[in-house]
């Protein structure tokens, strides 16, 4: 089987084509393409994603990248089995672009389309890469759009533990180093910079909301930062960005970490899995590693180019979904807000 998958849900316009041996097997996948074209040197100069302009570039975008994603995979379109593409959640205009290319190349090659939820395939990105994960598992989904604890009982059976209350993981990342005067993204920026500073240097809140919730909030700490650099600001008082950079991505990983560990105890599984593009934040993948070890759970993420937006873990949806024989329909609408459950 060869897998068409299509991503267009932010500012990646993303190709990927995925063989399988139609085996319902996580070891069945070979992965022979993965285009991502970036659309981050448009949107870093209005310092975030501007839709209008991210939409406008999926258009132009789209055809050349799939053109890659086939050669480079050296297949041709009369080869592929089904093809795959989010429909949600992500920026309407732009979910769209890949949504109607997916159902056009469905209709002109007489093959099934695959509606993909994007935060399952944030999920999925796992499988392409550890062939031994298997439900029951928990993963921390967090990226710039959404940050969501899920208990996966089995393949398709989701339960969202916990969700963010306002502002996502990567947002809170992102905005952060605006404040700092750091480029956008903001995530692999901070990662970089903490690197050189002092975690401790700061003590930013932790929101741990009531006893025994999953659910995250980061609007405060976010406020904290601004306010503390404001302060300084005004004090004339020199800031090390190192420093708040470190002591910020500490707070949020703090609450990461603990939350995913409390989940994996509730739920009794032994592994925890991490996804989506905060996903690659070197700190969280050593501080879980660390924190899950000590507990004796496995620790699985993908590589940093399968955590942020890709269309290789929307094709591994679709291929399970294919195997299992589901398609979608025609008028399978785009959905800003499509949940999990
Ligand atoms: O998954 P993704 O590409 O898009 C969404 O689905 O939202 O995630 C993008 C987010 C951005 O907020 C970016 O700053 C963050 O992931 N990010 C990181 C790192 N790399 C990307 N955050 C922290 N550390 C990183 N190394
Ligand atoms: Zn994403």
């Amino acid at each position: 089987m060869i897998i068409l998958g299509i991503e267009t849900s932010c500012d990646e316009t993303a190709v990927a084509v995925l063989e399988g041996t139609g085996d319902p097997s996580p070891s069945a996948l070979k992965l022979r393409s993965n285009i991502i074209a970036s659309q981050i040197d448009l949107h870093s100069q209005f310092g975030g994603v501007v839709p209008e302009v991210a939409s406008r570039c999926h258009v132009e975008t789209i055809i050349p990248v799939m053109e890659k994603a086939l050669s480079e995979a050296d297949v041709s379109l009369s080869d592929i089995t089904a093809v795959a593409a989010t429909h949600g959640p992500g920026l309407v205009g732009a979910v769209l672009v890949g949504l109607s290319a997916a159902k056009a190349l469905a209709v002109a090659l007489d093959i099934p389309f695959i509606g993909v939820n994007h935060v399952e395939a944030h999920i999925y990105a796992n499988f392409l890469e550890h062939p031994d994960l298997a439900p029951p598992f928990v993963c921390l989904v967090v990226s710039g759009g959404h940050s969501d604890l899920v208990y996966l009982k089995d393949y398709g059976d989701y339960h969202v533990m916990g969700r963010t209350r306002d502002d996502a993981a990567g947002e809170a990342f992102d905005k952060v180093a605006r404040t700092l005067g750091l480029s956008y993204p903001g995530g692999p920026e901070i990662d970089r910079v903490g690197r050189e500073g002092d975690p401790q240097a700061v003590r930013f809140p932790r929101a741990f909301l009531e006893e025994g919730s999953y659910d995250f909030s980061f609007s405060g700490l976010k406020t904290s930062v601004v306010n503390y650099v404001a302060k300084a600001n005004r004090k004339g008082r020199e800031i090390s960005v190192p420093d708040i950079a470190a002591s910020f991505q500490e707070a949020v990983i703090d609450v990461l970490v603990e939350r995913t560990l409390r989940a994996a105890s509730e739920k009794a599984v032994r592994t925890v899995a991490l996804a989506g593009g905060v996903a690659a934040n070197s700190r969280l993948r050593q501080e879980l590693s660390l924190r899950a070890e000590k507990k004796g759970l496995n620790v699985k993420y993908p590589s940093p180019i399968l955590c942020t937006d890709n269309a290789a873990m929307v094709a591994c949806v679709g291929y399970f979904q294919a195997v299992s024989g589901k398609s979608s329909s025609l008028d399978l609408p785009a959905v800003p807000n499509l949940h999990l459950e």
